[in-house]
C-alpha cells in the first residue's frame, strides 16, 4: 500500500484551474501515475447546500460559509482524500483548504479561525497558485457559460488575489502566471509536479 500525494491547484474564479487540473491528472496517469481530479466544493449533500448558498447570499454570512466549507471538505476527506491517498494516489484538487483561507479570510475571519475549524484536512504536498489579476478573472468568469453564478465583484476578487499572493510567498506556493497559454502553462505545470513526484 503506497503512500500518495495531494497536489492541489487554486486561484480565482476564471484562473483556469479546472482546466489545468484535468489536463495535470490526465498527463500523470498517460506516465503511469495512478492520479485523480477531484474537486470543492464537492458533489457530495453539503456540496450542493453550498453552491445553493453561494449564489443566492453572495457571501453576506462568512461564518455560516466557513463551518459549510469546512464540513464539506470534511467529507471530500474522508470519503474520497484519504482513501485515495492510502491507496498510493496522486490527488489532484481543484481547490482545497486554502480556498477557505483566501475567500472567506478576503470576507473579514480570522485565518487561524479558518485553519482551526480545517484542523482535520491532510496538508496538500504541493499548492499550486495560478494567478491572474482580478480584472482578468471576472472577464473570463463573465464569458463562461453560467451568467450570475458565482459573481464576484471586483473589490473582492482583488482582496482574494492578496491573500492568495501573501500566503503563496509565506507558504512556499508554486506560482504561475494564469495568463499563459493553456498548453504552456501545462507543460510548466506538470515539469514541477514530475520534479516532486521523482524526489520522493
Ligand atoms: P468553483 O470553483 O467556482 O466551483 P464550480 O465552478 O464547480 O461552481 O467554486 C465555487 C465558489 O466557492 C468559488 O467562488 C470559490 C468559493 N469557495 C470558497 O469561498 N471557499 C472554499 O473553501 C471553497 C472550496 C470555494
Amino acid at each position: 500500500m503506497g503512500k500518495g500525494k495531494l497536489i492541489v491547484l487554486e486561484g480565482l474564479d476564471g484562473s483556469g484551474k479546472t482546466t489545468q487540473a484535468l489536463l495535470l491528472a490526465e498527463a500523470l496517469r498517460a506516465r503511469g501515475f495512478k492520479a485523480c481530479y477531484t474537486c470543492e466544493p464537492t458533489y457530495w449533500r453539503v456540496g450542493d447546500l453550498l453552491r445553493l448558498h453561494v449564489s443566492r447570499l453572495k457571501r453576506r454570512s462568512p461564518v455560516y460559509e466557513a463551518l459549510l466549507f469546512a464540513a464539506d471538505r470534511y467529507e471530500h476527506v474522508a470519503r474520497e482524500v484519504r482513501p485515495k491517498l492510502r491507496r498510493g494516489y496522486v490527488v489532484v484538487s481543484d481547490r482545497y483548504l486554502h480556498s477557505s483561507l483566501a475567500y472567506q479570510g478576503a470576507s473579514g475571519l480570522s485565518l487561524q479561525w479558518i485553519k482551526r475549524i480545517n484542523f482535520f484536512a491532510p496538508k496538500p504536498d504541493a499548492i499550486i497558485l495560478l494567478d491572474v489579476p482580478a480584472e482578468e478573472a471576472l472577464k473570463r468568469k463573465l464569458k463562461g457559460k453560467r451568467p450570475g453564478k458565482g459573481f464576484e465583484s471586483l473589490s473582492f476578487q482583488r482582496k482574494v488575489r492578496k491573500v492568495y499572493l501573501k500566503m503563496a510567498e509565506e507558504e512556499d506556493f508554486l506560482t504561475f502566471n494564469g495568463l499563459k497559454p493553456v498548453g504552456e502553462l501545462h507543460r510548466e505545470i506538470l515539469g514541477e509536479v514530475l520534479k516532486l513526484l521523482r524526489k520522493h
